[in-house]
């Protein structure tokens, strides 16, 4: 009997115990899990997220069809990405810095136009009458980005903005862009943080715009006067890129992640040797947004753009690009796994 009542008591106080913890488990764990489900669904609920449709899962990387057949489908499907590249120049430089880059990767744009101060009229030209100055980059950009959006909505899916001394890997930036929807607002670069809260892209490594982005900047920006060009006093030349990069955020486009998976820049700023042993300007550690590598780590093995690349160096580029192969390297690794590193985007539309 004695022996009983102890072994009840032990019983009961075992249930206790257990009652206790599932009280200090749902008070730890499942009321503030509850709330936090309940506060994030409302923080978000007037902001419209969208996946940058990660392709690869539902489309090709899991694909069970052959490899060639793959490489075929990607192939085409990255080839249908529109792009026009508008390349600034000036006349002077006609016919040695545009000559190399139209004698290279610039003819891989499904369109291109040279954005030059002359008085001649050519196909490839959109002429303008701005002087040629660094003060009014930002001026003729406004202009190129208008003409754009009167002439050529319909013609193409992303805008691509660089210099005369910039080299593009054109296949790359479109199998990149082939990640993303055209149709929603998106801004891709070298992603400088500074000067502007979300921060901007590199002018000279190149900056895409969707067509959406296109139509937000004229539309809201420039044609209702929300983007003014004002005088600022931390970029008193009103850098053509900072400027853009300003007007973006205010109607609501959004810089976007153009990093591979391995986390390395895809676009940048400086030649491929810079980049690599890490010879670059005091600011460029700062700035960036996203740390500084160098070595390996410096460069996506897709990347798209570098910048202050000489003629000479922009043949040099091409050649052992597209000219030169090394026997037995695997070609395939682009359908094995995910490439870059895309991120949910999750912003607000005003
Ligand atoms: C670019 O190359 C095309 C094709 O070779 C040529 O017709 C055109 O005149 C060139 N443009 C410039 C600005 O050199």
């Amino acid at each position: 009997m004695f022996k009983l009542c102890k072994r009840d008591n032990m019983v009961d106080l075992k249930r206790l115990a257990v009652n206790i913890r599932t009280v200090v488990f749902i008070g730890t764990f499942l009321i503030p899990a509850l709330l936090y489900f309940v506060i994030s669904n409302h923080a978000t609920s007037n902001v419209r997220s969208y996946q940058t449709i990660p392709k690869w899962t539902s489309e090709l990387y899991e694909s069970t069809d052959s490899a060639a057949n793959n490489r075929k489908r990607l192939s085409h499907a990255v080839q249908k990405v529109r792009l026009l590249c508008v390349i600034m120049t000036m006349e002077k430089d006609l016919a040695t810095k545009v000559a190399a880059v139209n004698d290279t990767w610039v003819p891989r744009c499904d369109k291109y136009l040279y954005i030059i101060t002359t008085k001649e009229k050519r196909n490839d030209f959109m002429s303008l009458d701005i002087p040629d100055k660094r003060q009014n980059l930002a001026l003729k950009m406004r202009k190129v980005f208008t003409t754009i959006y009167e002439q050529y909505m319909d013609q193409f899916d992303y805008v691509l903005k660089c210099d005369d001394d910039t080299y593009v890997i054109v296949e790359n930036l479109k199998f990149l862009l082939w990640h993303y929807d055209a149709n929603k607002p998106s801004y891709f670069g070298f992603h400088f943080n500074k000067f502007i809260d979300s921060g901007y892209m590199s002018g000279g490594a190149g900056y895409v715009i969707s067509n959406k982005g296109i139509r937000l900047l004229v539309e809201r920006g420039y044609q209702h006067g929300v983007c003014d060009l004002e005088k600022h006093e931390d970029d008193p030349d009103n850098s053509e890129d900072v400027e853009t990069g300003r007007c973006l955020q205010t109607v609501g486009v959004p810089p976007l992640s153009s990093l591979d998976a391995d986390g390395r820049e895809t676009f940048h700023p400086y030649p491929l040797e810079r980049h690599l042993d890490g010879h670059l300007p005091g600011f460029m550690f700062s700035w960036a947004k996203h740390s500084i590598r160098k070595g390996d780590g410096c460069c996506s093995k897709y990347s798209i753009s570098f910048h202050y690349v000489p003629p000479h160096a922009i043949y040099y580029l091409h050649h052992v690009l597209y000219k030169t192969t090394v026997f037995g390297l695997n070609h395939d690794e682009d359908l094995i796994r995910p490439v870059f590193n895309s991120e949910n985007v999750v912003f607000e539309t005003r």
